[in-house]
């Protein structure tokens, strides 16, 4: 595998791997992505072997500008309010973390869509990305750079722990800025927020106006109620492969075990978390440096690095950016299990939680 930068020769570099049917794992300012040229079936079915991903969960097709949308979405499917409201959504947030599920073209391979009538299609911000993206041919389907059911990487060192040198390059590119993957949003039959993720519900709120109660997956996340049932949370990383396999899902992000460590994970509400004992065994994830120093006191647990704070300050879209890798550091530590608090359940919080919960099973 070759290792690259994001110097404009490195990018073009990539650009003819992927051309030339190949796989090139790249930075977004979600998560990094293993990309493949949309329209080349071999490379896509190459994508899914190499994550163990199952067929029937379709990929998101990245593109680096407004115009390539009508080389993959059937833009005339739409009724015209619908197309309003893209077209309004999309000027607000593309470039960015949202993705939407559109009718696709009869071109777009079934591969990339897992034979749906839809595609999911994203204009990511990140510039090394858009450029990749453009030098590619335009339409560039990537999940992200992880084996399927696990922790995304947000570092290019992550994408190489997950899948090795099965792909034929990596863009390194630093950290991802959001950390959490994309919003994707359903705009046909009234909007639907099939996963929640870099944009928040809120922010679609603002200019769409409300969504209807019990739209999409996140309005179902009812953190503290959820969690302080203790029993029956608890699932191991390696059950996420098994899970729900060849059900048909609206959204397999949807998947009940996804972005899961190795070790057992749990996830509390702050109230549950606060009333845990201190296991020397155990890791402990905490979203605010308060919320970590008041169960240390009660508990007298001594500073460790098991014990970790998502942002010290409690500024959610710092916890968001460090949530995948700090999971994957506690569990490199061969803790017994993982303990993690929740987030007050609004703006990026609700993705966070989202991921959690999945990490949890
Ligand atoms: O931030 C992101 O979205 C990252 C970066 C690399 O862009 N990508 C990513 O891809 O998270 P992936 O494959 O891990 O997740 C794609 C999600 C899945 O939940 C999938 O089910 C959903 O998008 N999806 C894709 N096509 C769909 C469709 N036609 N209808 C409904 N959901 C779809
Ligand atoms: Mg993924």
């Amino acid at each position: 595998m070759i290792r690259l930068g994001t110097s404009a020769a490195d990018l073009g570099r990539a650009a003819a791997i992927i051309k030339a049917g190949g796989l090139a794992i790249f930075p977004t300012e979600t998560v990094y992505g293993l990309g493949a040229d949309a329209f080349n079936t071999h490379a896509l079915a190459r994508v899914f072997d190499v994550k163990g991903r199952p067929r029937f969960d379709p990929l998101i097709i990245h593109i680096a500008g407004f115009s390539a949308l009508e080389r993959i979405a059937d833009l005339d499917a739409l009724g015209s309010p619908e197309r309003l409201l893209l077209e309004k959504l999309a000027k607000k947030f593309w470039p960015g973390p949202l993705t939407f599920v559109l009718p696709k073209r009869p071109e777009v391979p079934d591969l990339a869509t897992a034979a749906l009538p839809t595609a999911a299609i994203r204009f990511p911000s990140q510039s090394a990305a858009q450029k990749l993206i453009e030098l590619s041919g335009g339409a560039v389907a990537a999940p992200s750079a992880n084996r399927f059911g696990r922790i995304s990487p947000t570092r290019a060192e992550h994408a190489v722990a997950e899948l090795g040198d099965a792909a034929d390059c990596i863009i390194d590119g630093g950290p991802c800025s959001v950390g959490v993957e994309s919003t994707v949003l359903s705009i046909q039959g009234g909007l639907k927020i099939l996963r929640p993720g870099g944009i928040s519900r809120e922010q679609i709120e603002e200019l769409a106006g409300p969504l209807p109660e019990g739209n999409g997956i996140s309005a179902n996340l009812n953190v503290p109620q959820d969690t302080t049932q203790r029993t029956g949370i608890i699932i191991s990383g390696n059950k996420a492969a098994t899970m729900e396999e060849g059900e048909p899902a609206a959204s397999p992000g949807m998947l009940k075990s996804h972005y899961a460590p190795e070790r057992p994970l749990f996830f509390y509400g702050s109230d549950v978390m606060q009333a845990l004992p201190c296991c020397p065994e155990d890791g402990y994830l905490f979203f605010s440096g308060t919320s970590r120093k008041t169960w240390a006191a009660r508990t007298g647990a001594p500073d460790t690095d098991r014990i970790i704070t998502l942002s010290e300050s409690g500024d959610a879209v710092e916890a968001a950016a460090r949530l995948f890798e700090y999971l994957r550091l506690l569990d490199g530590k061969g803790v017994r299990r993982i303990h993690a608090e929740a987030l007050p359940e609004k703006g990026i919080g609700a993705a966070v939680n989202d991921r959690l919960r999945r990490a949890a099973g």
